[in-house]
């Protein structure tokens, strides 16, 4: 159980750690490459270092030099080994499905699970196309349930349109496009994040975007580069939404990605009256950062709906923070997909905020949220969710009195060092 006890306002310069969906490519990509890859600004959280886990039982030696760097000794596409022991993708949506699109591609058969949260996600999403493409794939519930064993090589490439926008799906089928005759072609109903295309494309793959369709052909080989992996705006959405929320409060995050198919949330709190102010924008392996300036302003409310939806999937239950401090009503529609996420989040983070005192309703496909109520002390679940258990963090902040947060360890999945980051910020009450 975590204590939060609140506070007047937060402010300071920080940088925020890695990219979690860039640092599990990282790994992945660099130990298909011919060569060294190097990576600086590794995410070293729970779900990535599950992904370094699962290429080192396939044979791949990745060093980790000083607790923060990484050395992957790529083997080519062809050179991972048959794993001995089952692989183990802890609570990592991202490691399972991507490796499973990889694993598409080898002759060997593997084994792949997950702990009680990722055993229950479906997979058939992945695995039925996979399955179209050429592999073998056995699982409870038709292969939509891991443990997974999937037994690959010989593929073709298909023409697939996703039910769901998800960049995990859509990354699943290019890495199985890499080893397919023919090409393999995307197509989603909106774009997801696309750093596997901005990766593989610097990578020296033959793949092409042209507005919700990718297209890759089979490659011979990968070359290996060096990647600096930016600022997480997923982890910097909890700081931002804190300092917008608290009076007063003002703060500069360094060193940001800010690629547009991540940037759902600054549009969406910039509608709702954030003074959000991007600076110093370069570019870095193809990828856009910058540092984000926020500076406490009243918000209004908002309706998040449609296409904006997976550029701001994972900052849903922070922005329903931001809501609940809003003047007015907030709906969020079209965000089913937070059902089948590390937990139910439309059911938890309605639960937690509803305990706190928020008017909050569940629909079908999102929350209602009328803003404007005080918040008061109150002991909630996190479902061992990281996303609603920093999110209930930064709803504390703002109540009189201490909030507790259960089973808080789980925010290590993607932010060791949140709890830490945010007392430097805080200014005490
Ligand atoms: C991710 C894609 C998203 C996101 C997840 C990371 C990725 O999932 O929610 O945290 O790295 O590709 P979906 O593809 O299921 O939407």
């Amino acid at each position: 159980m975590m204590k939060i006890s609140g506070v007047n306002s937060i402010r300071g310069e920080l940088t925020v750690p890695g990219d979690k969906s860039i640092s599990h490519r990282t790994v992945m990509f660099g130990s298909l490459a011919d060569g060294i890859t190097e990576i600086k600004g590794f995410l070293m959280a729970e779900d990535c270092l599950r992904t370094v886990d699962c290429f080192r039982k396939m044979g791949i030696e990745i060093e980790i030099t000083c607790g923060k760097d990484v050395l992957v000794h790529g083997k080519g596409l062809y050179g991972l080994k048959k794993p001995q022991e089952l692989l183990y993708a802890g609570n990592s949506g991202t490691t399972m499905r991507l490796l499973l699109g990889i694993l598409a591609g080898q002759s060997f058969e593997a084994e792949i699970t997950g702990d009680n949260s990722l055993n229950k996600r479906p997979m058939a999403r992945v695995t039925t196309p996979l399955r179209l493409m050429g592999a073998e794939i056995e699982g409870r519930d038709d292969a939509n349930l891991a443990p997974l064993k999937i037994k690959g090589g010989q593929l073709k490439g298909i023409e697939y349109t996703l039910p769901v926008a998800s960049a995990q799906v859509k990354s699943a089928l290019l890495l199985a496009g890499l080893y397919a005759r023919g090409e393999t072609r995307v197509i989603e109903p909106y774009r997801s994040r696309n750093h596997t295309e901005l990766m593989l494309k610097h990578m020296g793959a033959n793949i092409n975007t042209d507005d919700k369709t990718v297209t890759i052909v089979r490659a011979n080989k990968l070359k290996a580069t060096a990647f600096c992996v930016p600022g997480d705006i997923s982890s910097a959405a909890y700081f931002i939404v804190a300092c917008c929320i608290l009076p007063g409060s003002s703060i500069t995050i360094k060193d940001v990605g800010v690629n547009s198919t991540r940037t759902g949330i600054l549009d969406v709190l910039n509608e709702m009256g954030a003074r959000i102010e991007l600076k110093n924008k370069r570019l870095k392996n193809g990828e856009p950062i910058a540092d984000i300036s926020v500076q406490h302003s009243p918000l209004k409310s908002t309706v998040i709906q449609g296409d904006i939806i997976p550029r701001l999937i994972d900052e849903i239950p922070v922005l329903a923070v931001a809501g609940v401090f809003a003047q007015g009503t907030t709906v969020v529609k079209d965000a089913a997909e937070l059902k089948v996420k590390e937990s139910n989040r439309i059911k938890s983070i309605v639960e937690g905020l509803k305990k706190m005192g928020a008017w909050i309703e569940e629909t079908s496909d999102g929350f209602v949220i009328r803003g404007g109520r005080e918040l008061h002390p109150a002991e909630v679940d996190s479902y061992g969710d990281h996303r609603i258990a920093m999110s209930l963090a930064v709803a504390a902040l703002k109540v009189r009195g201490v909030t507790g947060i259960k089973d808080w360890e789980c925010v290590n999945v993607s932010f060791p060092g949140f709890a830490e980051l945010l007392d430097k910020v805080k200014q005490k009450a």
